[in-house]
């Protein structure tokens, strides 16, 4: 084995989750120390970065033409290499703004989505050395979030788990360390916030930015009818009039506007299971199905998908930092990464 002993005791170590809307980097001894949007905005007229994360998203959709704001990542896919390395090289120095851990390069242990093709997975490793790391150790999205979830991948049993993102939806059953039956979907957060401002202007004729959207989702969003009625305001612009609008939208409504999407989760998420072998399916019976991500976090989403599929569903404690965490006790686990990461390249075809 030789990804381990690429970890030296005086490299710095790094776990990060290079997600479609979040990148979370841990540090080796400090924890996650980064939790930004993965948002870059670039000045056109000199090709430098002004913002990146936070900044950069609170000038979405606000910015004069030569300032352009971008997320370069799609579906959990680098869509542009260049920033994706310009933002990671605003993040590891970030990390090393603290002298104590000025040490230049760093091992990263990084995530890509499965279903991934060689080109894609290489194009995270080359980013990641290009913005500054000696050496990149590339894992599957779900088997860190299995792990950061505290599940005991390890044995010889059935875990299934649905990490519901900003770009994708990755559904996957693990077992020996190793994914069993899977699946990726472009069915994730951004889609809903999509659903929302499709339903806007259909019913309402009103048109939505989908910051707004996305905050109406988060405000009263729900999979299932709740014990309480909630309502929000949607602010846009009236088609017909061309001036801003406002109206109450309640929870209902709402339901109704994710409803496809909800639908298109749960019935990949019985496709999985149909194709499962039944002795682990029997085992995700009993310890039940994990939902991590933000998408998670949807009101009802975990009862919706217990009762669509009749199986036990819960969400994993810290839901939106369970890939991270996983990266995290990668780190601290060599074994375990050597047997969990994959080649950046693949070497087999390659011969
Ligand atoms: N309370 C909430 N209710 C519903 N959705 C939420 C909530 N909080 C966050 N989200 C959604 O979670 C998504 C972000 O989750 P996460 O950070 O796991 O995605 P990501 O890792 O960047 O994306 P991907 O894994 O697809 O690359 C966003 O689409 C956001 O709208
Ligand atoms: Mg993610």
């Amino acid at each position: 084995m030789k990804w381990p002993s690429i970890f030296g005791r005086l490299t710095k170590q790094l776990g990060i989750d290079l997600g479609t809307a979040n990148t979370r980097v841990f540090v080796k001894g400090r924890g996650v120390v980064i939790n930004e949007p993965s948002v870059v905005a670039i000045n056109r007229r000199n090709n430098q970065v002004m913002a990146v994360g936070e900044d950069a998203l609170s000038m979405v959709g606000k910015t004069p033409a030569h300032i352009q704001v971008t997320r370069p990542l799609q579906r959990g896919i680098i869509a542009d290499f260049e920033v994706t390395e310009k933002m990671l090289r605003y993040f590891f120095e970030k990390v090393h703004e603290d002298k104590a851990f000025a040490i230049p390069r760093p091992s990263v242990v990084i995530c890509v989505p499965l279903d991934v093709t060689e080109v894609e997975r290489k194009a995270v490793g080359d980013a990641a050395t290009a913005a500054g790391a000696r050496e990149v150790l590339v894992v599957e999205e779900p088997i860190a979030a299995a792990i950061g979830a505290g599940l005991a991948i390890g044995e010889p049993f059935g875990n299934m788990i649905i990490n519901l993102g900003a770009g994708s939806t990755e559904i996957a059953v693990i077992s020996l360390n190793g994914v069993v039956t899977s699946k990726s979907i472009p069915i994730a957060g951004d889609e809903l916030n999509k659903n929302i401002i499709q339903y806007a202007r259909d019913v309402f004729n009103i048109l939505l930015g989908e910051r707004v959207a996305e905050q109406i989702k988060i405000a009263i969003g729900s999979a299932v009818e709740l014990p309480e009625p909630m309502e929000a305001m949607m602010r846009g612009r009236d088609l017909l009039s061309g001036l801003p609008r406002e109206i109450t939208v309640n929870d209902a409504q709402i339901r109704e506007a994710l409803g496809r999407s909800i639908k298109a989760i749960m019935d990949q998420t019985k496709a999985i299971l149909e194709i499962t072998p039944p002795e682990l399916v029997a085992d995700i019976q009993q310890r039940g199905i994990v939902l991590t991500g933000g998408g998670a976090l949807l009101r009802g989403l975990d009862q919706a998908l217990s009762r669509g599929t009749g199986l036990p569903v819960r969400v994993a404690d810290d839901c939106l930092n369970c890939v991270v965490r996983g990266t995290a006790a990668l780190i601290d686990n060599r074994a375990l990464l050597a047997e969990v990461a994959i080649p950046a390249t693949d070497l087999v075809k390659s011969i």
